[in-house]
Parts: structure tokens; C-alpha cells; sequence
């Protein structure tokens, strides 16, 4: 992908679905009795990873429209043991979250998934799972995909999970839907709330303490009838490109803020960057609001601590804010990222210093001194979305032309990032090469 900076970001946009709500409407929607019906489902690569997985167990999912999802659920003792591997692609949040469901089913299936997922650890949600009853097998001593397992009667527990994640959550509250037992998930900060949000919605009741949350076993799931809010971490790419890129002036219409996912908006209040939310509104349990947002001078800033799970899929695009703030930035207490599609700190490191940043790595995070003035250069998506967006951004940044490898993994989350891309730079600046 070649881009050529040609501006301001000027006028509007939508950005899709939620990534996080769509695999969770779609799971929770086949376990559920009767139809669902979504609109504003986000059609990506790994939310049709999980539609067709349970697909494979008998659910019908139907794409319908731009956005619409119509599923005829199977019930929530309702799924049927697959006949084949269930391949989730690039999905980890697909794997972990239906690892907490079929560990509770009275059948055998194995998850796989594409070269990047094979490598990412699984222990943290197999180890609570299997404490539960069920039993899962895996490469390297139970942690890497493949996934074997075995599911059982599950009995509940209560997990202090050591890291903030909200798929560990996810995975062990909906394993908590079967167990006997009240299920206990406890985090040391407060990740993603989405799944209970979405239990809520469709009357599961859940107890929440602090840091703390409960659920029991349920006897059924009524159908869900959704609209999902646009996805914040799609948002942040263009709210980056048009703080960074002068003249731009940006709105964003219909996006999510829920709190435990807008992180990134504290952080460039930090940096004196002005976001301006309008249009306040619900839509099936989440917030949601129009984001207003005009190119302004940024300074360096340092975040961590409870700030990284609110903004872990941002950091990315953040660093690119970072890399030409005027000072430096510390990001630390970011450890995950390492962990997450590829080794983000060690990619970002990598690829902003071919655009002339200055960039430190360090075990849990980065320093950026700030101030670079980018220049185009030949950078390389490692095949992680969220990286090709972020030098997409950082390429519009910069002076001269920017080439990206593996452009299209975009799919993953924002199949038409680069088309919305073009709709708001009059200078139809990106192009695919070749
Ligand atoms: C997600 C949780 C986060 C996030 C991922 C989506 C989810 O992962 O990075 O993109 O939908 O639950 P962790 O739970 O590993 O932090």
C-alpha cells in the first residue's frame, strides 16, 4: 500500500462495529433461544471466524444488508460437537471466549488458528477452565494452539486473574453460564466490560463488587435484539491522523465511548489535544457519542498504571501521536502488548524509527523522545491490523511517500480502512501498489 500525504482530513465518517460487542452478540445469540437480530455488526475477518465456528456447532448465522447479522440460536444446551477443527485465523478473542463455552460442552473440539494465534498463550484462560473440570491439551505444555478439549460439568470458581484482560473475563463468565455454582472473576484493574454489559442486556443477572464480578448458571438465553456502536479502536486511527495532520477537522459519527475503552481520549487530553463528544446517547447498554476533532500541537506525556487496559488496542496510534509531540512520552505497564496479533512494542519500536522517530524499548513499554518530523519510508505491517493503520497514519504524517507490506491484514478488524481512508482525503491519496 502506497501513501502519499495529501492534507487535511476533512468532514465525516462512520467507522464500523465494535470488533469486542460483534463476537459477543454472535456467541451469545447462538447459545440464545430463537432469533437475534444485530444491526451495526461489524463484518471483519475474525467476527466471521466466530460466526463460522459455531456455525460449524449448528447455530445459522446470515449476513444480511451492510451490517446485519440475523442468527437462529441453538439454544443454550442446544451446540453440537463439530466435525472439523474449528480454525478462528487471526482471532484471539474468538479462541479465548469460545474456549469458555465449549469447555462446558458434552463434546470434543479443537481451535486453531493462523501463524500469528498459534504463537499467543492460552494458558490464561485454560488453567481457570480447567480448574472448572474441563480438559484442554494444547502445544508447549498446554498454552499454545492448537486447543484440545474435552468439555465437562463444570463446577464454579473464583479466579484472581493476574492480568487485566477481558477475554480471560469473558472466557471464565461464560463458562460461568454452565458451572455449577456462582463463578467468580476477579482482575487487578477493570478491563472491557462489554460481555457484562451484554449479560445484563439480556437479563443474566450479574453481581458486581470493585474489581469483582459473579455470575451463576443460566437456564436460557432470550434472543437479542442489538445495534452495536461503532468501534472506538477503529476511531482512533482517524482521530490520531487528524490531531497530527494540520488544517484537518474531523467528526466521527455513532462511535462507542464506553469508559473501560477510551483511554486513548485521557491520554491526548494529556497532550493537549481537544476531542469533543456530542450527541450523547445509549444503544444497547453502551454509550455512545459523535467525536469532534481538529489538528492540534501535542506535547509528550506518560501513561500507565490502570490507563493501559483503557487504551491497549490504541497504543499503536497513539505512539504515532507520541513520536511527533513536542517532548517525550513514557509508556509503561504495557507488557501485553507484547502478546498481542505480534509483539506490538517491539514492532512499533521498529517500524516508527524507520519513519526517523526516536524510539526506546523497554521491557513493559516505550519511550518517545518526540518531536520527529517523519519522513516516508518502506515500513512493514508485521501483518497486524492495528500496526498497518498506525503507519498508515504515521505516513500521512510525513514528508515524501510511505509503502506498507501486507497492507490487507486490515481485514481482520476494518476491512475497508484504506477505501473510508480515501473518502476523507480529497487527494485520493492511498493507493494499493501493484
Ligand atoms: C478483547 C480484549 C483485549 C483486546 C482485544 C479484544 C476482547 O484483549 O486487546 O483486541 O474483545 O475481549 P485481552 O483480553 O488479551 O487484553
Amino acid at each position: 500500500m502506497r501513501v502519499i500525504p495529501a492534507g487535511p482530513l476533512k468532514g465525516e465518517l462512520t467507522v464500523p462495529g465494535d470488533k469486542s460487542i460483534t463476537h459477543r452478540a454472535i456467541i451469545l445469540g447462538s447459545l440464545a433461544d430463537g432469533i437475534t437480530e444485530i444491526t451495526g455488526a461489524l463484518r471483519s475477518d475474525d467476527c466471521r471466524r466466530t460466526a463460522k465456528a459455531l456455525a460449524a456447532m449448528g447455530a445459522v448465522v446470515e449476513e444480511l444488508g451492510d451490517d446485519q447479522l440475523r442468527i437462529q440460536g441453538c439454544g443454550l444446551r442446544g451446540l453440537r460437537e463439530p466435525e472439523e477443527v474449528l480454525d478462528v485465523g487471526n482471532s484471539g478473542t474468538t479462541i479465548r471466549l469460545l474456549a469458555g463455552v465449549l469447555a462446558a460442552q458434552p463434546f470434543f473440539s479443537v481451535l486453531t488458528g493462523d501463524q500469528y494465534l498459534r504463537k499467543r498463550p492460552m494458558a490464561r484462560i485454560a488453567v481457570p477452565l480447567r480448574s472448572m473440570g474441563a480438559a484442554i491439551l494444547g502445544r508447549a505444555g498446554g498454552n499454545l494452539p492448537p486447543l484440545a478439549i474435552m468439555g465437562a460439568r463444570l463446577r464454579a470458581i473464583d479466579f484472581v486473574s493476574p492480568i487485566a484482560s477481558a477475554q480471560i473475563k469473558s472466557a471464565i463468565l461464560l463458562a460461568g453460564l454452565f458451572a455449577e455454582g456462582e463463578t467468580a472473576v476477579t482482575e487487578p484493574f477493570l478491563s472491557r466490560d462489554h460481555t457484562e454489559r451484554m449479560f445484563e442486556a439480556v437479563g443474566i443477572p450479574i453481581r458486581r463488587n470493585g474489581l469483582s464480578v459473579r455470575v451463576q448458571a443460566a437456564t436460557s438465553i432470550p434472543p437479542l435484539h442489538m445495534s452495536i456502536p461503532g468501534d472506538f479502536s477503529a476511531a482512533a486511527f482517524f482521530l490520531v491522523a487528524a490531531l497530527v495532520i494540520p488544517g484537518s477537522e474531523l467528526t466521527l459519527r455513532g462511535v462507542g465511548i464506553n469508559p473501560t475503552r477510551t483511554g486513548l481520549l485521557d491520554a491526548l487530553a494529556s497532550m493537549g489535544a481537544v476531542v469533543e463528544l456530542s450527541q450523547h446517547r445509549m444503544a444497547s447498554g453502551e454509550p455512545v457519542a459523535d467525536l469532534s476533532v481538529r489538528s492540534h500541537a501535542l506535547r509528550g506525556t506518560e501513561v500507565g498504571g490502570t490507563l493501559i487496559p483503557r487504551m491497549l488496542d490504541e497504543i499503536p496510534a497513539f505512539a504515532v501521536a507520541a513520536a511527533v509531540a513536542k517532548g517525550p512520552t513514557i509508556i509503561r505497564d504495557a507488557a501485553e502488548l507484547r502478546v498481542k496479533e505480534v509483539d506490538r512494542l517491539a514492532a512499533l519500536a521498529k517500524e516508527l524509527r524507520r519513519f526517523g522517530a526516536e524510539v526506546e524499548e523497554r521491557p513493559d513499554g516505550l519511550v518517545l523522545r518526540g518531536g520527529a518530523s517523519l519522513s516516508g519510508c518502506d515500513c512493514d505491517s508485521w501483518g497486524d491490523h492495528r500496526m498497518a493503520m498506525a503507519l498508515a497514519v504515521a505516513g500521512l504524517a510525513a514528508r515524501g511517500t510511505t509503502s506498507i507490506s501486507d497492507p490487507l491484514c486490515v481485514s481482520s478488524s476494518f476491512p475497508d480502512f484504506w477505501a473510508r481512508l480515501s473518502t476523507i482525503l480529497p487527494g485520493a491519496a492511498v493507493s494499493v501498489e501493484g
